[in-house]
């Protein structure tokens, strides 16, 4: 859940917000039926309420949502935006929408759902003919000298260090991790190389669950290269496009991907990168070879502490049984058949387990309902 003042936040981005404006004023006739899928507090309902939509559906999984329809209202447009609180993938409308608006990234436009919910939404909700905003986001990556941001993760092991300890398999596992630059914004002058195009996303087509590429950066300035930099461009509608590039300055910060031991690069050597990630961005890996040094492959996974048992019940072999939060769960779920109150389902659970405290069981029971009640 984010917070109301998020959305604020995320307002401000004049880029992207001037971006989604002048798109939507070009897609967005009097009469049309608008999608705003992921609609937040409603920034761009209201920019399509202002375009001349008919009615706006305002789908979002976060309770600011309903801020929107205040919004809205004391716009003088209370009576055309519908909202509708949850996910745009359990969402069934009586009309097809002659434009669907989205802004589901993250850092990265691999974030979540985002692709998958824009297939889905093509699919089911946008008229034939009709426009879905984002088109597509080409993905870049480059060679970057971030040493503030090395500086950064390196720092609490450098100090087990100084205490005379080895702290090199906690180092490892800092530098395999893809990390967001929000707090140190990578500029145009800590890249070192071309910027290449990795991958490409196509919304609304079928995609694949894997998403790579490999690509050649020529370097373009000698420095010390500690990282690769990951920054999308998004194609909103035909020539309309914005982008978190290094130096601009978006709500959306650039991924940032350590190297696991600096190399110093001169004009004329090349850098072979490959990059993969899942279409949802969870998991990152990527293979650096630079200037004819031996490749280094890192991943994500690497950078994960976990037991043997953990990953193993996480196997699609795996043959789980349920532990007692589980059956607890198990047991409120039964109990959740619109008869009983909250509160007579948690009585029920702390009369079977009474070495459990009560406010446990409550909140367990709560967030039972959250999740799966109705
Ligand atoms: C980056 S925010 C954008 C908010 C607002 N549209 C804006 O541009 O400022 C993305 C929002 O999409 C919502 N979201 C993501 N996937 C969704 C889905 N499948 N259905 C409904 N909401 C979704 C998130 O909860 C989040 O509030």
């Amino acid at each position: 859940m984010y917070s109301v003042l998020s959305y604020g936040r995320m307002a401000v981005d004049g880029v992207r917000i001037d971006a989604y404006s002048r798109a939507i004023e070009r897609t967005v006739r009097p009469g049309s039926i608008v999608v705003d899928l992921g609609a937040g507090t409603g920034i761009m309902s209201l920019l399509a309420l202002r375009a001349g939509a008919r009615r706006v559906h305002a789908v979002e999984m976060d309770p600011a949502v309903w801020l929107a329809r205040d919004l809205a209202v004391a716009n003088g447009y209370g009576d055309k935006l519908v909202v509708h609180h949850g996910s745009s993938f359990d969402l069934t409308l009586d009309e097809r929408a002659d434009v669907i608006i989205a802004d589901l990234r993250g850092s990265s436009p691999l974030f979540g759902q985002n692709v998958a919910a824009m297939e889905d939404a093509k699919r089911r909700l946008l008229a034939p003919g009709g426009i879905l905003m984002p088109q597509r986001d080409r993905m870049f990556v480059a060679l970057a000298e971030t040493a503030f941001h090395r500086h950064d993760l390196e720092r609490g092991w450098a100090c087990f260090e100084r205490n005379g300890f080895d702290a090199a398999a906690a180092r490892s596992a800092t530098l395999n991790w893809a990390y967001s630059d929000d707090e140190a914004p990578t500029q145009a002058n800590h890249v070192l190389s071309e910027a290449k195009t990795w991958a490409e996303i196509r919304y609304g087509e079928p995609f694949s669950r894997a998403v790579s590429g490999t690509v050649d950066l020529p370097v373009t300035r000698g420095g010390t290269a500690d990282a690769l930099v990951l920054w999308f461009e998004a194609t909103l509608h035909d020539d309309i496009v914005y982008s978190n590039a290094p130096g601009n300055a978006l709500v959306y910060a650039r991924i940032v991907l350590p190297l696991l031991d600096p190399v110093r690069v001169s004009v004329g050597e090349t850098a072979r990168v490959t990059v993969r990630t899942d279409v949802n961005g969870e998991q990152w890996a990527w293979d650096t070879e630079i200037g004819g040094r031996p490749r280094v492959r890192q991943a994500t996974f690497l950078g994960q502490p976990a037991s043997q048992q953990s990953l193993l019940r996480q196997s699609l072999a795996a043959t789980p049984s349920r532990s007692g939060p589980g059956d607890r769960a198990a047991r409120a779920l039964e109990l959740m058949d619109g008869t009983r109150t909250l509160n007579e389902i948690s009585d029920a659970l702390a009369a079977s387990n009474p070495d459990v405290r009560r406010e446990t069981i409550v909140d367990e029971v709560r967030s039972c309902a959250r999740r799966y009640g109705r």
